[in-house]
């Protein structure tokens, strides 16, 4: 008997169901922003879903919230699955909530079949994957991955200027849990299930994607910094009109960043101009860049022309630009791989391998630990939009393939 056999595709599918009322939009989304009342009211969901079942729940200074059913051996480091709860602004019901309530699914369907493992099995929800209130991105997982990172996150602000460590004390307030003093323990291993995000699963017609790796990426502020004046009296020749410059750089940054492969993704994706209104000439405009390749030499390079048209195009302005993330390229550990391939394999899926285009808590964690990720089809492979949609066919699916694999690494 193994846990496979007690997945529960209408229960995982409800509790998708019951989240997706927490933060929920008209269109059928979600907008559950890190560290926001709708977060505080999804961890208060699966806290209670998890004490119910008798397993213990507890969280950490960044607010990771932690499940954890018991193994039998009370010395040994657990293995680890999760993603994340909070979501993009217009975000969909899947990404990351899959990950979160399919490790959670795993330890139900464990103690449903009444399976001891050796090693406790934990689900996770990590704190700020999304990274659009607060950067940077996939927080929670870079303290646990690295504690010294702590204090840096904390006094991050979102773009209302509310400090993070005051977000989260206000999250933890509305969602008690018990603290550990520090952030970070061993772990023996980490498994993440996501939907894909992308469309090549539903193309092929797999579905299991065996995820190999994920893409690097980096992501900067730039800040235009002008002069407001009036709009109907300042001549053209007098103006130092942020949103100009503002307009000249990204037209050349989208040129630099043209890749005939279509590889190298850049996304200009928040633009603020400031005053922000119509009859006052522009005096700050800030915007972001996200840009993404598997291979860093690329990102590299391509940053060092973005630092030179930040200088060139946006004078008679002044700009600076300020990198808030840079992630390496990950490469997930080959026996985690080849545990997720052959159990896919086994339960008789279609999968295929395939690397990632989106970040995911897995890159933090894979410095840790041996670590790697089951993805899933979405509908069209649309994502980071309110109508993400997947089936509770593969979402079960994909679940069958990470308690296997959960299991399997519990009893090393
Ligand atoms: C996570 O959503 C990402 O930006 O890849
Ligand atoms: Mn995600
Ligand atoms: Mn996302």
């Amino acid at each position: 008997m193994s846990g496979a056999n007690t997945v529960n595709e209408q229960r995982l599918w409800q509790r998708h169901a019951d989240m997706a009322r927490l933060g929920g939009t008209p269109r059928g989304g979600v907008n559950r922003q890190a560290l926001s009342p709708e977060d505080a009211a999804a961890r208060n969901q699966l806290a209670a879903w998890a004490r119910a079942r008798g397993f213990e729940v507890f969280t950490d200074p960044i607010g990771n919230l932690f499940v954890r059913r018991a193994g039998s051996d009370p010395q040994a480091a657990p293995v680890m699955s999760g993603s994340h709860m909070d979501s993009q602004p217009t975000g969909g019901r899947f990404d990351g909530m899959y990950g979160v309530l399919a490790a959670f699914e795993a330890l139900e369907a464990l103690e449903d079949a009444g399976i001891a493992t050796r090693r406790p099995v934990m689900a996770v929800a990590w704190t700020n994957e999304e990274g659009s209130r607060f950067q940077p991105g996939a927080m929670g997982s870079a303290v646990f991955a690295n504690p010294d990172r702590l204090d840096g996150m904390l006094a991050q602000k979102d773009w209302e200027g509310v400090r993070l460590e005051d977000a989260l004390a206000e999250t933890l307030k509305a969602a008690p849990a018990p603290m550990r003093d520090a952030p970070g323990f061993p772990v023996e291993a980490y498994v993440e299930a996501h939907i894909e995000q992308g469309p090549r699963l539903e193309n092929e017609h797999r579905t299991i994607g065996v995820v190999t790796a994920i893409q690097g990426s980096r992501r900067y502020i730039v800040s235009i910094d002008g002069e407001e004046a009036h709009a109907g009296t300042t001549p053209r020749a007098a103006r130092k009109d942020a949103f100009a410059a503002a307009t000249r750089l990204a037209a050349a940054l989208y040129d630099a960043t043209t890749d005939p492969d279509d590889t190298l993704r850049f996304t200009i994706g928040r633009v603020e101009v400031s005053p922000g209104s119509p009859n006052t000439v522009p005096g700050k405009v800030r915007f972001t860049i996200d840009m993404r390749h598997p291979d860093d030499g690329v990102l590299a390079e391509r940053e060092a022309a973005i630092e030179r048209l930040v200088a060139e195009k946006t004078r008679p302005c002044t700009a600076t630009l300020e990198k808030i993330g840079n992630m390496p390229p990950t490469h997930f550990d080959p026996r985690v791989i080849g545990l997720v391939r052959d159990t896919a394999q086994g339960l008789g899926l279609r999968h295929m391998d395939m690397p990632s285009g989106a970040g995911h808590d897995a890159m933090h964690i894979a410095r840790l630990c041996p670590a790697g990720m089951i993805f899933v089809p979405c509908e069209r492979g649309i994502s980071h939009n309110e109508i993400e949609n997947a089936t509770p066919q593969d979402l079960a699916a994909g679940t069958r393939v990470l308690v296997e694999v959960l299991e399997t690494l519990a009893n090393r």
